[in-house]
């Protein structure tokens, strides 16, 4: 994907060793750490160096993310951010740490998940995949990245190809009616239920009718205490499509 996604043009993507901004003969980027302790420590200058060499940012913004186990957990909004903001630095180290002075040379830190890694690389790439697939044109059907599990702020429904029957399993049969109004209700549905039975922490932050929340409701869920009733307003239909409220944990008592 990566490398389609370059190959398009769309995606630039440059490798920058900090090897060549360091100024001692073993062209070190690390070293032992002040006051002792296990393993080696990321310098700051090759990276300070590193990042004063190069170009202006695009448009006039830049995000320098350092990815560390330390950092505000990935998830697809952080993503979405990052691909408007459209130049984006990851720095990252290969060692024990990394000397703390290189936090203040970075916009944000990310971590990809609460588990340690041996080095940034793996996480670099992680983030480089999510990123490229949403820029436009990279790829070839953006409905599809659009519908995915995430980007709709709840997981996608099953897919299926043929065959109709595999081992007594069959494909649900709305899905062959050719009834496209019917089969995007099916898949909605599908969708919601089960976010609700694999990850109803995703339901409290999605955009939902008032309609689906009571829907979600008659199937057991019970919406996050302190979350805005969805009884109440009448449902505004206009332009054809029901309003999407946000489920959303009151932060004060008085909202
Ligand atoms: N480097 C080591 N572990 C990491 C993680 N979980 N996320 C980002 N960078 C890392």
């Amino acid at each position: 994907m990566i490398r389609v996604a370059r190959d398009s043009g769309r995606v630039e993507i440059r490798v920058v060793n900090l090897r060549e901004f360091t100024d001692d003969p073993h062209r070190s980027i690390d070293d032992y750490p002040y006051g002792g302790g296990p393993g080696m420590i990321l310098k700051v200058e090759p990276v300070a160096r590193a990042l004063e060499s190069l170009p202006p940012p695009l448009r006039d913004r830049r995000e320098v993310v350092l990815l560390t186990p330390q950092g505000a957990r990935l998830d697809q909004t952080m993503v979405r951010r990052l691909v408007d903001v459209g130049d984006v630095v990851l720095a990252f180290g290969r060692y024990k740490g990394l000397d703390e002075r290189i936090r203040s040379l970075a916009t944000r830190e990310i971590s990809i998940g609460d588990y340690i890694l041996s080095g940034g690389e793996p996480a670099a790439v992680v983030l480089v995949d999510a990123l490229a697939r949403l820029v436009p044109g990279v790829l070839g059907d953006l409905d599809s990245a659009l519908s995915d599990s995430f980007e709709t702020g709840i997981l996608d429904s099953g897919y299926y190809t043929r065959p109709e029957v595999y081992r007594g399993m069959r494909v649900p049969r709305t899905l062959l009616t050719g009834d496209h109004a019917r089969i995007l209700r099916h898949r909605r549905e599908e969708a919601l239920l089960r976010t609700l039975r694999r990850r109803p922490d995703l339901l409290s932050g999605a955009s939902l009718t008032r309609e689906e929340i009571v829907w979600l409701q008659a199937k057991g869920w019970t919406p996050p205490p302190g979350a805005k009733s969805p009884g109440g307003e009448s449902e505004d239909k206009t332009a054809g499509r029901p309003r999407r409220v946000k489920v959303q944990a009151r932060r004060d008592k008085d909202e």
